[in-house]
């Protein structure tokens, strides 16, 4: 047995993926190396760079995944963008300054790692996988073009057997983003992993198992498996064995098919798996297939895929099923950066974010406005999260000048067939969305198009149904284009749903994309009204939950459609976090760098919000929510209203012990009764889902809610307190112990807080962080879209009191220490695990 010679140090890391190995040159089974360190990188141009024997020595040494951009620095004049959103119902054209976040992602980078393939490999099938390089990437092996792929969100492989040879091979790849090309920060580089695949030329084909549920019954599941096989012109007695594994690693099933002819290399199977576990939400039960390739009774490939057990369906006017019940999307769309570690995709930090959300109550994600990396797809599998996969925020007519039109005609097709053939058996995704508010909704034709896109899906993938996040809905109704996608989606048109029901065949209406309410995390705007495009000087948003655009409106507007309209199959709020880019409405004003919509903020700190949608989507635990803080030096006296956010149907405030009242949900407020402008301004869809004491004046002290049951029994109770002097910072770790693949964080909130650990919720004194031990420091952020400070230095200003600061952990056990520290404070210190 010949040893693999890899440049890399299977001791040092975990990088290496082996599945069955054997050996090179005797047994026959793939090897998936992730291609992560010792990678080149250089912000230059030069045709020279692909050259093989071309010194990158001196270029940036970096680890992939890696974003060029997110190092900044911020700058008003990165990608500024003048002209006008016509969606958004600009007229004229303005400076868009941090419109794609305000970061340099702009212009080339090119990438160089040497690979050296194992002795033994000639005459085998070498794969090399991009999940996704952002963007326009041209790659080279040895100075050679082996292809390239323009959409940076896509995952694309190429076959590279025939430019490689045993032992240094020169790998390079060229990127380069346009400038207005995006209306969000796409992040810039190999900001995903990047793989390299070795198996026999007779083997089971890229992607090439298809598997289905074709019946799920209690005491069985049909399965349904169709697996490519390549094998060369002459190759004879092939044999096919497919093996499924349940959770625990048990053989459920298991059936063999000889391949008896050239013509036959796509075998169909139908395995039955006996007392079969569902894959659902609150259990998400995976299974494995292994299948097997034999030529002459010697195994020349496995290839394993994970897949769930579950069914879909949607049913005229009653809605969305999985496995048979009922489930109304509670959903939230998600752009793919990660805040403070922009694009580059980390396994925690996206199993950080499906937590959050869970326990909001969310139970799907719209990977808005583009193709999932695949370690979301993988967290949502083994978490219980749904996912509705997109595509395209853009079709043949532009939106931006060098935005996705410039590509569609050439690309579109292979780019939705790859987004199918690689997540075609993930059970998290229960849906393919083919666009985004595309500007065909308003064209004769556009039906034509959607038709095109709809037709790929349904072709590729048969099991799924096909959505489209519509915003204009006299175009798509006149044109056909509604009628025709398989569920009509529309974003922001709750408003409309009745009078769409009426006209659409489907009988079913999904909020592909709903509320976009604006907020900024502990920032309050005084007297509390509905507001639309409101700005302020400090360009925040109030988190009264009052404020949304010209187009977009209030959770309970939504709320409201989805409870009561038994066709509503549910929305998808925008958004879950928020994200860099798109500080709507401070379009010029900078700095203004990300997004006001989230529930939750850049740093992953929930705002108010998160509550009113947790106190209404999350069903298994109780929500007692008190808004504002209470610490309003040079308020007393004045009106400084109190909302809670609880499950509860009634509560009762006291301020310092004097009742401030009961307030009770109105369940009578429906939606033919609050049509009206008047009903708007008055609040009165909040009043059915949020409690509100509009008239409550402030004095220093505590606020007291009581939580009173449907049968008016006190319950539940919380009080919060007016802060006093700002006297220490306070940690809190979401894990504190972590594995030791040098890729893996802790999220640490740090707080400034008084003496008895009230927040202080106007400080924003600097913090500095200091990690030692087994791990470092990797990132920090405080949710404040003015914040021009860098994401890489370990000191930041608090933002509303606090921030979270973002701990690597090694390759080798041990213990890392955390410490905070800030002038005029006691600092903080805490450990953390490398296991
Ligand atoms: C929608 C659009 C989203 C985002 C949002 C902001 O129209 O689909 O990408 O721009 O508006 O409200």
């Amino acid at each position: 047995m010949i040893t693999p010679r890899f440049n890399f140090n299977p001791k040092k890391t975990i990088t290496m993926v082996m599945l069955a190995f054997v050996g090179f040159g005797f047994a026959q089974e793939r090897t998936s190396i992730l291609l992560d360190k010792g990678w080149k990188f250089t912000r230059e141009d030069n045709a020279n760079f692909q050259k093989k024997e071309y010194n990158d020595k001196k270029w940036q040494t970096v680890t992939v995944p890696h974003d060029w951009a997110i190092y900044g620095p911020f700058g008003i004049d990165n990608d500024k963008q003048h002209m006008a959103i016509t969606q958004d119902g600009q007229k004229e054209a303005l400076e868009h300054a941090g419109r794609t976040g305000g970061l340099p992602f702009v212009g080339t980078g090119w990438y160089r790692k040497n690979i050296t393939i194992p002795e033994g490999s000639a005459g085998k099938k070498i794969i090399l996988q991009f999940d996704g390089a952002m963007s326009h990437a041209v790659v080279y092996i040895n100075g050679e073009k082996v292809g390239n792929w323009p959409y940076g969100y896509n995952t694309f492989y190429f076959d590279i057997s025939k430019f490689v040879k045993e032992g240094d091979n020169q790998l390079a790849v060229r990127l380069e983003n346009l400038p207005e090309s995006s209306r969000w920060y796409p992040g810039a580089g190999l900001y995903r992993n990047v793989h390299l695949i070795i198996s026999e030329k007779t083997r089971i084909a890229h992607w090439g198992t298809a598997i289905s549920t074709e019946k799920l019954e209690k005491d069985f599941a049909k399965i349904k498996i169709n697996t490519e096989v390549e094998a060369p012109k002459d190759a004879k007695d092939l044999s096919l064995l497919t093996e499924i594994f349940d959770d625990k690693g048990n053989k459920v099933a298991e059936e063999r098919a000889e391949i008896t002819s050239y013509d036959e290399l796509k075998k169909a199977q139908e395995l039955i798996i006996p007392q079969p576990k569902a894959w659902s939400v609150e259990s998400p039960t995976l299974y494995r297939v292994v299948s097997k390739l034999y030529q002459n009774g010697e195994l020349k490939d496995i290839s394993t895929s994970q897949f769930g057990i579950r069914t879909i369906e949607i049913i005229p006017d009653k809605g969305f099923f999985l496995n048979g019940v009922k489930t109304e999307f509670k959903g939230v769309c998600l752009h793919h950066d990660l805040g403070p570690l922009g694009a580059a995709v980390n396994k925690a930090a996206i199993r950080r974010q499906i937590k959050i959300m869970k326990e909001m109550g969310v139970n799907a994600i719209r990977t808005s406005h583009n193709m999932p990396a695949p370690e979301l797809v993988e967290a949502c599998d083994e978490m219980g999260m749904m996912l509705m996969a997109e595509t395209f925020d853009e079709w043949k007519i532009p939106k931006m000048k060098n935005g996705y039109n410039l590509l569609f005609d050439e690309w579109a097709e292979k780019d939705a067939v790859n987004l199918i053939r690689h997540y075609r058996n993930n059970p998290s995704i229960v849906m393919w969305c083919i666009g985004n508010e595309v500007p065909e909704q308003g064209s004769p034709s556009g039906a034509k198009v959607a038709r095109y896109l709809q037709d790929i899906f349904q072709r590729e993938d048969p099991t799924r149904p096909v959505t489209q996040g519509m915003d204009n809905p006299d175009g798509v109704l006149k044109n056909g284009m509604a009628a025709m996608m398989e569920v009509a989606g529309f974003n922001y048109r709750p408003f409309r749903y009745r009078e769409e029901y009426e006209k659409l065949p489907q009988s079913i209406i999904l909020g592909t994309e709903t509320a976009s309410t604006l907020s900024s995390r502990g920032v309050y705007k005084f007297p509390v009204v509905r507001k639309s495009m409101a700005k302020y000087p400090d360009h925040q948003a109030s988190s009264y939950d009052v404020e949304h655009c010209s187009w977009s409106d209030l959770p309970e507007d939504n709320f409201i459609q989805h409870d009561d309209l038994p066709y509503a199959i549910g929305e998808f709020v925008w958004t879950g976090f928020d994200y860099l880019g798109e500080p709507t409405p401070y379009y010029t004003d900078w700095p203004s760098h990300s997004s006001l919509f989230g529930i939750v903020d850049l740093a992953g700190i929930p705002k108010d919000r998160y509550y009113l949608y947790r106190s209404h989507w999350n069903t298994k635990e109780n929500t007692l929510h008190i808004l504002p803080h209470w610490t309003w030096k040079g308020r007393e006296g004045e009106v400084t209203p109190i909302f809670v956010y609880t499950n509860y149907p009634s509560a009762e405030v006291f301020i310092n012990g004097k009742s401030q009242g009961i307030r009770k949900k109105d369940l009578s407020v429906d939606l033919v009764k609050t049509e009206n402008k008047i009903s708007y301004e008055n609040f009165d869809r909040q009043k059915r889902y949020r409690l509100m004491w509009m008239d409550t004046r402030y004095e220093p002290g505590t606020v007291k809610v009581v939580a009173y049951d449907e049968n008016g029994k006190a319950v539940e109770e919380k009080t919060i307190h007016t802060a006093g002097a700002p006297a220490k910072l306070q940690l809190e770790v979401d894990r504190n112990v972590l594995d030791h693949s040098g890729k893996d964080l802790a999220f640490v909130k740090v707080s400034v807080v008084d003496k008895d650990g009230n927040l202080c919720p106007f400080d924003e004194r600097e913090i500095s962080i200091k990690v030692n031990g087994k791990g470092s420091f990797k990132a920090m952020a405080n949710g404040n879209p003015t914040s021009l400070e860098s994401f890489q230095t370990p000191k930041m200003k608090a933002f509303s009191g606090a921030l979270v600061a973002i701990v690597e952990g090694g390759e080798t056990p041990g213990k890392i220490t955390f410490e905070a520290s800030a002038k005029g404070v006691k600092s903080a210190a805490t450990e953390i695990t490398v296991k």
